[in-house]
């Protein structure tokens, strides 16, 4: 089927019971049981839960994986994954990735004999050079968030498959509906469901999709044995959302398009970072592996003064974490998102100070850029 049959409708048949067009939300913690052994596959809310089922049928169809496993939160589905690896194991990661994500691997499994490289993913030759012959995982975004740098799906996956390493893709920014990293030969996705998919700032979670079968039989396990598991109702709220994906991106892109362009003829910006602007330096890899730019943009006033100046002029982007909901929000990464990111691995990466992140909703264009006009006039 076409996406946004898919997204309507994958994993999501009629209730048999009642014929309920919308997946009920399953709201138990466990299934009565007819006798000792004999049951309708349903035991315990932790390891079943029709209602997160659904979501993760739909969500694997959407990526074009074999299986999904739904998670309390994006961390907690990355988490999830580095389950794969045991003491030893290394990782190359990519050097411009969401801080909470740099901070786990880091901060937690550093400590548990996990060994971390990271490395601009834009650079083959760098990343091919990272890996040892304990490597047995890659893990990167492209866009990178929030420097927007992008990296070569095809040839990434082609490298890693080479070493005997698994390719894990963080996919939040672009969503399935723009970019699917399965079909250009990655084995595994993430995603913070809290950002587009769910696409209305009303739950928090995360989703692991699996191509690889190895993987998807431990994954079930993990999610399973260690329990991060989210609840039937945020499972439900992100299915409604996903419902509207495809509209929801078209929107997105079409206004961050226009916000891109204006941003990028503003005097006083130093640097304007969109994917989908002509002069991106990833622009044409982009163009060959992604369908869309999606809705996030970030640009460098200059100084973490200015930023903050721009920040609190702005009255409809309003500011807060996060990103991927209908409303348009304002961030400061340098403060916020990647505060646990040192500062000269973030310099390094162009995320300085002055740099301010926008992820751009589906309000109107025109009051939108009213805004921003607003608020970068304290420039
Ligand atoms: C790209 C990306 N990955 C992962 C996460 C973590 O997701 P969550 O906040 O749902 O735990 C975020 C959160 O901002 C993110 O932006």
């Amino acid at each position: 089927m076409g996406f946004s049959t898919d997204a309507v409708h994958a994993g999501q048949e009629p209730d048999p019971v009642t014929g309920s067009v919308t997946v009920p939300i399953y709201q138990t913690s466990t299934y009565v049981q007819e006798e000792l052994g004999k049951h309708k596959g349903f035991e315990y809310a932790r390891t079943q839960n029709p209602t997160r089922f659904a979501l993760e049928k739909n969500l694997a169809v959407l990526e074009r994986g074999k299986r999904g496993f739904a998670f309390a939160s994006g961390m907690a589905a990355i988490t999830a994954v580095t389950y794969l690896l045991r003491a030893g194991d290394h990782v190359v990661a990519s050097n411009n990735m969401y801080g909470g994500t740099y901070r786990l691997f880091e901060k937690i499994l550093a400590t548990y004999g996990l060994t971390f490289d990271y490395v601009n993913t834009g650079d083959l030759a760098a990343t091919a050079k990272a890996f040892r012959p304990s490597t047995k995982m890659v893990f990167m975004e492209t866009p990178t968030n929030p420097s927007m740098i992008i990296s070569d799906l095809r040839a990434l996956a082609e490298l890693a498959r080479s070493k005997g390493a698994l390719l894990v893709v963080d996919n939040t920014f672009m969503t399935p509906y723009f970019q699917r990293p399965i079909e250009l030969g990655a084995q595994l996705v993430v995603h913070s469901t809290t950002k587009y998919l769910n696409g209305h700032s009303d739950m928090v979670g995360g989703i692991v999709i699996s191509n690889d079968d190895a993987a998807s039989e431990r994954l079930q396990f993990v999610q399973n044995a260690a329990g991060a598991v989210p609840g039937p109702f945020d499972c439900w709220l992100c299915l409604r959302g996903v419902k509207t994906l495809a509209l929801r991106m078209e929107r997105h892109e079409q206004n961050a398009g226009a916000i891109a362009e204006w941003l990028a003829s503003h005097p006083k910006l130093k640097r304007v970072l969109y994917p989908g602007l002509k002069n991106h330096p990833g622009h044409d890899l982009h163009k060959s592996q992604a369908s869309g730019f999606g809705g996030m943009i970030a640009f460098d006033t200059g100084s973490i003064e200015k930023g903050a100046a721009v920040l609190k002029r702005a009255r409809l982007f309003a500011l807060a974490e996060s990103l991927g909901g209908v409303e348009s929000l304002i961030s400061h990464p340098a403060t916020m998102t990647h505060a646990s990111v040192p500062r000269e691995d973030r310099e390094r990466v162009g995320l300085t100070d002055g740099l301010v992140r926008i992820s751009v909703g589906i309000e109107d264009l025109d009051d939108l850029l009213l805004d921003l006009r607003s608020a970068l006039s304290v420039l």
